[in-house]
């Protein structure tokens, strides 16, 4: 078999057998295959897209490149999430103890942020002694014990992807939705939960920018995920604004404490409760009515937060911040941004707001700089909201730097008219 013939196949528009695919993958993954053979495959399947069983298979040999997390002794109780990233994001924080309250089992591993988006690690991180590596054996029996353990990436889980999402990236290959497709999916197989739901964002602030394709890329996702035999949902959710009030690591736990005290209400809290409603029915497999009142009572008794917090603390970390937010990270300054006309909120630009945190030192523009956990934004008015003179729109958060750049940043994110706007959906779609 020879590499040249797999892409001149590709290129005449050809279907590739699962050995041209596996072949592919293994050599490239351990060196054999160049990075400018590599790339003009990537560029072929860019052009001519994938069958269903291509795609099925160059997920599978991905997933197979590497490490898989062998979670069988959950049978059908593990779950896992993905969220394809937007600002403000911090549901995993809140839906893996909801659903771990009602008997779900969830390992999962998460990610830093990058660029505008934040990151479930760093997060994690702003909870004093929280331990975000565990070793595999850990890892497992913390699930075991508690129902869920949250970790960052480790071991060699889907080496293939890490070389071909670096080469995509730089060779314009990345929008591509069979290799998208493979390339997340690859990562939730790999990391082994039975059951898996997908927010998949929509908007400014998202990877996807129109319904049409975070349409296209859930479908193909939940159809992939299917057809290796997972419990598949995916939701297509807005972040044209960012989610929730809050952003910013520490900023962004005290949030998620607060919807698990069920004094929040909103659109996080509804976000959250969709994807774990989602989870529960799958996992369970009961009706969706049935798994929504699970969740809500998971809420309103308490259950969630109690979760939460045995699960912070046989993570090592120091629990006490639930009852007592100052125990987070807290920043020596703040800078309130007063509205300055009278209207209606109409948009909030998420991606704007994401660079604005970032400029507070919430966020990392490259993967070597460091952040700072206690930087962010608390947003007092969101979109539909109304606004006189005077009214506090924002506060900013942060310690050694001058906060003029990201006051402006933020301002230039914010609209306002005097006609009151009609809100996006929350939830534009259900895929399962
Ligand atoms: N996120 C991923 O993990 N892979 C892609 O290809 C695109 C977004």
């Amino acid at each position: 078999m020879r590499m040249y013939d797999i892409i001149q196949k590709k290129r005449n528009g050809g279907e590739l057998s699962s050995e041209e695919i596996a072949f592919f993958i293994n050599r490239y993954t351990n060196g054999e295959i160049p990075d400018y053979q590599a790339s003009a495959l990537m560029m072929a399947i860019y052009f001519r897209g994938m069958t269903d069983a291509e795609t099925v298979c160059l997920t599978e040999c991905m997933a197979d490149s590497g490490d898989r997390i062998d979670l069988s002794r959950f049978g059908d109780l593990s779950a896992d999430k993905h969220s394809t990233g937007g600002v403000g994001d911090k549901t995993s924080i809140i839906v893996a103890p909801i659903v771990a309250s009602i008997g779900g089992k969830i390992a999962k591993m998460s990610g830093r942020g990058l660029g505008h988006t934040g990151g479930t690690v760093d997060k994690l991180e702003s909870i004093s002694g929280y331990k975000t590596e565990l070793s595999p054996d850990e890892f497992i029996a913390q699930t075991e014990s508690v129902g869920m353990a949250i970790i960052g990436q480790t071991g060699n889980l889907v080496p293939a992807d890490k070389k071909l999402y670096a080469l995509r990236d730089v060779t314009a290959t990345v929008e591509s939705i069979p290799l998208i497709t493979s390339s997340i999916m690859s990562k939730k197989l790999a990391a082994g939960a039975s059951t898996i739901v997908l927010d998949v964002k929509v908007g400014g602030g998202a990877f996807m920018k129109t319904e049409r394709d975070a349409e296209l890329l859930a479908e193909s996702m939940v159809n992939i995920g299917k057809k290796c035999g997972r419990k598949m949902a995916a939701l297509i959710t807005d972040m044209n604004s960012p989610l929730g009030n809050n952003i910013g690591n520490s900023l962004e736990i005290v949030e998620a404490v607060e919807v698990l005290k069920n004094k929040k209400t909103g659109d996080l809290r509804d976000v959250c409760k969709a994807l774990a409603s989602q989870m529960v029915s799958l996992i369970f497999d009961i009706s969706l009515d049935e798994s929504e009142k699970k969740v809500e009572d998971a809420i309103v008794s308490g259950l969630a937060l109690s979760k939460m917090r045995e699960w912070i603390e046989a993570q090592g970390g120091d629990g006490r911040f639930i009852d007592d937010p100052s125990l987070l990270p807290t920043a020596k300054n703040s800078l309130d941004i007063i509205c300055e006309t009278d209207g209606y909120i109409t948009s909030m630009n998420a991606e704007k707001i994401g660079i604005a945190s970032v400029m507070l030192g919430a966020g990392r523009e490259s993967k070597e700089d460091s952040i700072d956990l206690s930087a962010g934004i608390v947003m007092n008015k969101k979109v539909g909201d109304s606004v006189t003179k005077g009214d506090l729109l924002a506060t900013l958060y942060y310690n050694d730097l001058s906060p003029e750049k990201a006051r402006d940043c933020y301002l230039s994110a914010v609209s306002i008219s005097g006609d009151k706007p009609t809100e996006n959906p929350l939830i534009y779609k259900t895929i399962r």
